[in-house]
C-alpha cells in the first residue's frame, strides 16, 4: 500500500471513497450531516457507516469512522480507527482512497500522522503467501491511500513517513513469525537477514555457520542446535558503524525457529505454535529495518542466535554441562529451557561492541503468559534508567510492557551446585529467574530483557490492527525507544 499526504479537503475531490472521522457529541460537518440519520452514527470509537452521497458530495462513497470524544483522541485510537477503516474499504475493492485528516485533536500532527499510517498498514496486514486459488475479491488490496490535510501538512507528512516505515517493519516481523518452520530453519533465517541487507544497504550482515560457532566456542548455540538436521547460525546485522560520536545499542533476539522442547519434548498442544519461538529475532529484524528506514543517528547492532530445538540421538540432554562463549558453565536440567542457553552466547558476544545498552527480546517463558496474559511484554533490567525509557516508549507506542524485578534473591535461584548456572529454577518466578540467568552474561553493561512470549503471537486478535498469528510485538516499542534515545 502506498500512502501519500496532500493538502486540501477530502470532501471536495471526486474520490472513489473518502474517509471522514466523526466524534461523540458533535454533529458531522455540513454537507455530510444531511446524508445520514444522526442516531445511526454517533461517532463512538471504531463505529463505521458507509454512505452513498449520490452527487451531494464529490466523493462517490463516504466512510464515516468514529474517533470517540475529540478531546481524548490519542494515537492508539487513531491507529485503531484507520485499521478499522482499511479493513472495511478493502471489502469494497476500492483501489484509491482519501482519508480526511482529523483537525483539532489533542495530539500533534506528526504523532497523528504516524498512528494513521501504522493503523493502515497493520490493519491491512494478512499472511496469504501459502494460500492458493483464492478468488480475487478475497485477495484484493487497496493500492493507494491519500491523507488529505487541511492544517499543517508538513508535520503530518513527516509522521506518515515514520509511521509507514514502522508499520512495514512490524509487518516484516509478522511475516517472519508466520512463516512455517520448515521454511525458516536457521540457515534460511540467516538468508532472510542477508536479503534485508540487500534491500537496505545501510545494514551490513554477517553470518557465522556451525563450523565457525564450534571453532569460536559458542557452546550454548551448538548444544541446543545439535539435535536438529538444520545447523545453527549466528546472525549479525549492523547499522551506522561509520557514524561518528553516536551511541552503540545492541539488540539481541531469540531465533529458535522451532521449539519442540528437545528431549524434554513438549505436548502436542504446547508445540503447535512453536514456530513463533523466533519472535524475538523477528523483532530485531523489524527494528533494524525501522532504524535503517528512519536513518536514525545511532550505531545499532542486531545479534540473532538461531537454532532448532529437536529430539534426536545427537540432542543435548538433561544433565549435560555446557560451556558458553563467556566461559561460564551451564547445567542443563531441562532441554526445553533452551532460549536462555543460546542467548547466553549472544549476550556475551554483545559486550565486544561496548554498547550503551543491550536490549534483548525473546519468547522466553510460558510463565510470562500466566503473569501478564497476551496483553503486555515483561521488562527486566539491570539499569532502571533503561527500564524507565523502555516503559515510557511502551506507553507512547502502546506496544505494552510491564516491569518485573531482578533482585538478588532471583540470581541466587539460578546458581548450580556443579556448574556456574543451571537452566531451570523451578516454577516459582519462572520469568524472572530466566531474566536473572540472562543477566549473568552481560557484564556491567546496561541490559534490558523483554519477554515477549505472551505478545508475539495471538490466537485471537484483540485489536483492529492485529491479525491472527504473529503480531510484531516489540518493534514499535523499541523503535520508539531508539528514536528518542538520549533525548
Ligand atoms: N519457547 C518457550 C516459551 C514459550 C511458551 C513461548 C509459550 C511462547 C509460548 C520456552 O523455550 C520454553 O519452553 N520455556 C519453558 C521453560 C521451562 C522448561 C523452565 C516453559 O516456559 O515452560
Ligand atoms: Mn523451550
Ligand atoms: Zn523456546
Amino acid at each position: 500500500m502506498n500512502i501519500v499526504v496532500q493538502s486540501g479537503d477530502a470532501l471536495h475531490d471526486p474520490w472513489e471513497l473518502a474517509v471522514v472521522f466523526g466524534f461523540v457529541n458533535e454533529s458531522l460537518p455540513d454537507p455530510v450531516a444531511g446524508l445520514i440519520e444522526s442516531a445511526d452514527f454517533t461517532g463512538k470509537a471504531n463505529q463505521t457507516a458507509l454512505v452513498y452521497p449520490k452527487g451531494a458530495l464529490a466523493a462517490k462513497r463516504l466512510l464515516l469512522v468514529g474517533l470517540g470524544e475529540r478531546a481524548s483522541v490519542d494515537a492508539e485510537r487513531l491507529r485503531q480507527a484507520t485499521a478499522t477503516a482499511i479493513r472495511q474499504i478493502r471489502t469494497l475493492q476500492v483501489a484509491d482512497v482519501a482519508v480526511g485528516f482529523p483537525d483539532d485533536i489533542a495530539i500533534d500532527g506528526a504523532a497523528a500522522g504516524q498512528a494513521t499510517a501504522e493503523g493502515l498498514l497493520l490493519g491491512a496486514y494478512r499472511y496469504l503467501l501459502h494460500r492458493t486459488g483464492m478468488p480475487t475479491d478475497e485477495t484484493f488490496e487497496v493500492a493507494s491511500v491519500t491523507i488529505v490535510v487541511s492544517g499543517d501538512a508538513a508535520a503530518v507528512a513527516a509522521g506518515v513517513e515514520a509511521g509507514s516505515v514502522i508499520g512495514r517493519a512490524t509487518c516484516l516481523a509478522r511475516d517472519l513469525v508466520n512463516c512455517p518452520p520448515d521454511r525458516k530453519t536457521p540457515p534460511l533465517l540467516a538468508d532472510e537477514a542477508v536479503a534485508l541487507g540487500e534491500r537496505m544497504p545501510s545494514i551490513s550482515v554477517t553470518v557465522f555457520d556451525e563450523n565457525r560457532l564450534a571453532a569460536e566456542g559458542f557452546g550454548g548455540i551448538i548444544a541446543v542446535g545439535k539435535g536438529s538436521d538444520s545447523p545453527p547460525r549466528f546472525i549479525i546485522m549492523e547499522y551506522g558503524a561509520q557514524l561518528k560520536d553516536v551511541p552503540t545499542i545492541c539488540l539481541v533476539g531469540k531465533g529458535l525457529t522451532f521449539d519442540s522442547g528437545g528431549l524434554n519434548i513438549k505436548t502436542a498442544e504446547g508445540m503447535e505454535t512453536m514456530k513463533n519461538d523466533m519472535g524475538g529475532s523477528a523483532a530485531v529484524f523489524g527494528v533494524m529495518h525501522a532504524v535503517a528506514g528512519l536513518g536514525l543517528p545511532l550505531h545499532v547492532v542486531g545479534l540473532v542466535p538461531s537454532a532448532e530445538n529437536m529430539p534426536s540421538g545427537r540432542s543435548y540432554r538433561p544433565g549435560d554441562i555446557v560451556t558458553s562463549l563467556s566461559g561460564k558453565t551451564i547445567e542443563i536440567l531441562n532441554t526445553d529451557a533452551e532460549g536462555r542457553v543460546i542467548l547466553s552466547d549472544a549476550l556475551h558476544y554483545a559486550q565486544r561492541y561496548e554498547p550503551a545498552a543491550i536490549i534483548e527480546f525473546s519468547t522466553l517463558t510460558g510463565a510470562v503468559i500466566i503473569a501478564l496474559g497476551n496483553v503486555a511484554s515483561a521488562v527486566m533490567a539491570t539499569d532502571q534508567a533503561l527500564a524507565d525509557a523502555l516503559l515510557a516508549a511502551a506507553v507512547s507506542s502502546n506496544d505494552r510492557a510491564w516491569q518485573l524485578p531482578l533482585w538478588e534473591e532471583y540470581h541466587e535461584m539460578v546458581k548450580s551446585d556443579i556448574a556456574d548456572l543451571k537452566n531451570l529454577a523451578g516454577r516459582a518466578a519462572g520469568s524472572i529467574t530466566a531474566g536473572a540467568f540472562l543477566s549473568a552474561f552481560v557484564g556491567d553493561y546496561a541490559f534490558a530483557h523483554l519477554d515477549i512470549a505472551g505478545t508475539a503471537w495471538l490466537d485471537a486478535p484483540k485489536k483492529p490492527y492485529h491479525s491472527k498469528g504473529g503480531t510484531g510485538s516489540g518493534v514499535r516499542l523499541v523503535t520508539e525507544f531508539l528514536r528518542h534515545y538520549g533525548n
